[in-house]
């Protein structure tokens, strides 16, 4: 099966700023993908370069199988974008701006209209389609943005940071309709630096960090690098700590804190249930237990700690 994305090698320099310093990478067609990494990181350039909005310095990439720069066309064709930053026409009607979009990826007048129509309805901004983008809301320009997006039926779905600065419901509803597009074949290709949303909604997510892929993986085996803490109350508050077979090579520390028993391990939710079988079996009456996983967050924190002892000079 051809990939969405297939990225080999990718460089790009400004200058003498490298924002990306040879990045591979295979998006694998319906997925849903995560880009993620703090500012900087290059998420915006890699994917200005596969729509075609900044030219590669070096490497290949194909979007379905196509060649971003000699089969420009029919790569661009597959892909929605919903950009970043707004850059829209301001002074047309917002459903004209969609129609437009639609006519020149070559969709024909009527079902341009029809396309125009169906976007500004799946992202729930109708009733706006005869107004200027300049007068919509934050929220709606975003919601708008997403409309531009779809207006194709693209294959490929890229969301740059679509729910930065967003409020609450804004954002539920935005991933209830990429999730929607996702369940209905669509690959998505969602950065974000909101690592909740990365863990909530994909199925694959790529650290990138000073325009180095760092990771690639699920987030659930992300998250079983990081260390868990499970804690246990009990009836009687304990003093000593209670000798622990549980967790075979999983349980990193054993403690206690006000009474209760601490264990960190990775993996907490499978060490738990053996943990209770054996304090229940050495006759110690649980009350509670708390199992509180590493974040997502914690665990990405880790992976892009820039060492500031350690400046690397450029090869640039
Ligand atoms: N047009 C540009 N000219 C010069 N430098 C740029 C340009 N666009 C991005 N950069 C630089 O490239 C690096 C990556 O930026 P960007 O891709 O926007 O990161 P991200 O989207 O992950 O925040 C940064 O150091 C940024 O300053
Ligand atoms: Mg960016």
């Amino acid at each position: 099966m051809v990939a969405a994305i297939e990225i080999d090698g990718l460089t790009k320099r400004y200058g003498d700023v490298t924002a990306l310093d040879g990045v591979s990478l295979s998006v694998p067609e319906g997925s849903f993908f995560g880009l993620l990494g703090p500012n900087g990181a290059g998420k915006t350039t890699f994917i200005n370069i596969l729509v075609g909005l900044a030219r590669k310095s070096g490497g290949e990439a194909r979007v379905f199988g196509h060649d971003i720069e000699t089969e420009y066309r029919a790569a661009r064709d597959r892909v929605g974008l919903a950009p970043q930053e707004f850059n829209v026409d301001r002074f047309f009607p917002i459903r004209e701006v969609l129609e437009h979009k639609a006519g020149y990826h070559g969709i024909p007048s009527p079902e341009a209209r029809q396309r125009a129509d169906e976007a500004l309805k799946q992202v729930g901004i109708y009733e706006k389609r005869d107004t200027r983008f300049d007068w919509l809301s934050g929220g709606m320009k975003r919601r708008f943005l997403i409309a531009r997006a779809l207006v194709t039926d693209p294959d490929l779905l890229i969301l740059d940071e679509p729910t930065a600065g967003v409020d609450v419901q804004l954002r539920h509803d935005l991933w209830e309709l990429i999730t929607d597009l996702n369940e209905g074949g669509t690959t998505i290709l969602l950065t974000t630096h909101y690592i909740e949303e990365a863990e909530r909604l994909c199925d694959e997510v790529a650290i990138l960090d000073q325009g180095r892929v760092v990771t690639v993986a699920t987030p659930g085996d992300l998250m079983d690098r990081g260390t868990d803490r499970i804690t246990v109350t009990f009836r009687d508050p304990i003093r000593s700590t209670p000798s622990i077979a549980a967790g075979n090579g999983q349980v990193e520390a054993v403690e206690i804190r006000d009474g209760r028993l601490v264990v960190s391990a990775s993996q907490g939710g499978l060490v738990a249930p053996e943990l209770v079988r054996e304090l229940d079996a050495a006759g110690y009456e649980i009350v509670d237990l708390d199992v509180s996983r590493t974040s997502l967050e914690e665990v990405f924190v880790e992976l892009t700690r820039s060492d500031s002892s350690v400046t690397e000079e450029g090869t640039a």
